[in-house]
């Protein structure tokens, strides 16, 4: 085991480090270098679908509710995207010739295989988006897209989702132009930039891991978290607090920044800390009056950011800044990380967190 994680302490260290390289793979043969296109042979046969509706679980969940701001910014196709256990058992309205997309790492989730039974029972194509090659999710499906992240160990996901996010991002782009519906300078910006994203994270990491070290010591006490975010950035605060609650059992809530003076601000205090996605995009103006609002009731913030935007906190985490969406690759690890160097510093079983598994074969 200790060769298998290459002189890393925990196989999720080493999967969190893997990431520039998981990007590289999934857009291999994906993106034609010459003529700055996407290719995705394995959709090549379908129309984009009128309407998505997007299954899956947990971390894969998550990326799947990114998807559906680019999907439906991009590509112009409405998305739905599902819980898959709740999916599964709400009689959805489905019309014959739609196309649902499950996600699973495993490909071996029983709430999503089910909720793939259903779809195809009422007409549905599928679209499966896993990890393991040949696995059950693949068989079940009509076309497969795999995420080539390699074989993720952990039981806490990391790289599988940033690989999921990268073939996400793919097929917005890819169905954005089949139907001539994206921009062509989105469409060039984000083919050319997300082939530089590897080598800009690569450079990032070792300082970003500093930086969670940091931080983690500071905070391992609390026993909450909010973690924040608008837009793009609201999955990302889900899979933040998840990854943090799986391996650290620290108690922590994912959150809509909009959202919280509807109810959870009120648990804010001095001992409440707020983890915010804080990045420079058009939401960062509303992002940062949510936090005046943390800050007035007493709450100290996390803030990751980017390099000269104006922002007050206790402490700042400025990560490179890259072009829009794809700052998203930069922010999903430093979420990783500091739930990581969280659980570390705890001494808790990062691999193999208690109660939980790598992959639920049953419901
Ligand atoms: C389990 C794992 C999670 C994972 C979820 C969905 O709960 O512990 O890390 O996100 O299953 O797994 P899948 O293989 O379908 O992506």
């Amino acid at each position: 085991q200790a060769a298998q994680k290459g002189g890393y302490k925990h196989f999720m260290i080493k999967e969190i480090f893997e990431q520039p390289k998981v990007i590289s793979d999934c857009l291999a043969g994906r993106v034609d270098q010459a003529k700055n296109e996407i290719i995705l042979p394995e959709v090549e046969g379908m129309e984009p679908p009128e309407r998505l509706h997007i299954i899956a679980c947990g971390t894969s969940y998550h990326a799947g509710l990114w998807g559906k701001y680019l999907i439906e910014q991009w590509a112009k196709i409405p998305v739905e995207v599902e819980i898959a256990s709740e999916f599964r058992y709400r009689d959805p309205l489905l019309s014959k010739g739609g196309v649902a997309l499950a996600i699973s790492q495993s490909g071996e989730t029983a709430d999503t295989l089910a909720g793939i039974k259903l779809a195809k029972e009422k007409g549905l194509s599928i679209i499966g988006l896993c990890n393991v090659v040949g696995s059950s999710v693949a068989r079940e499906s009509d076309y497969v897209m795999y995420t080539q992240a390699g074989p993720e160990i952990s039981v806490a996901s990391t790289k599988a989702m940033c690989s999921q996010l990268t073939a996400l991002l793919l097929l917005a782009l890819y169905w954005g132009k089949k139907k001539g519906v994206i921009d062509a300078a989105t469409y060039s910006r984000a083919a050319a930039d997300m082939r530089s994203i590897p080598s800009i994270l690569e450079t990032a990491l070792p300082a970003m891991r500093s930086r969670a070290q940091e931080l983690s010591r500071e905070y391992s006490e609390a026993n909450s978290f909010f973690f924040l975010g608008r837009g793009l950035y609201f999955p990302l605060a889900l899979e933040g607090a998840l990854k943090l609650k799986e391996i650290s059992y620290i108690h922590a809530e994912g959150y809509a920044s909009g959202e919280m003076k509807h109810g959870p601000i009120a648990l804010i205090d001095p001992k409440f800390p707020t983890f915010a996605m804080a990045l420079n995009d058009d939401l960062f103006p509303k992002v940062k009056s949510n936090l005046v609002e943390v800050q007035a009731r007493g709450g100290e913030i996390i803030a990751l950011t980017n390099p000269g935007v104006d922002l007050d906190v206790e402490h700042r985490w400025s990560l490179p800044e890259v072009w829009g969406p794809l700052n998203t690759f930069i922010a999903l690890p430093a979420l990783q990380l500091f739930a990581y160097e969280t659980a570390d510093y705890l001494g808790k079983d990062v691999d193999q967190p208690r109660n939980l598994a790598k992959s639920v074969t049953v419901e």
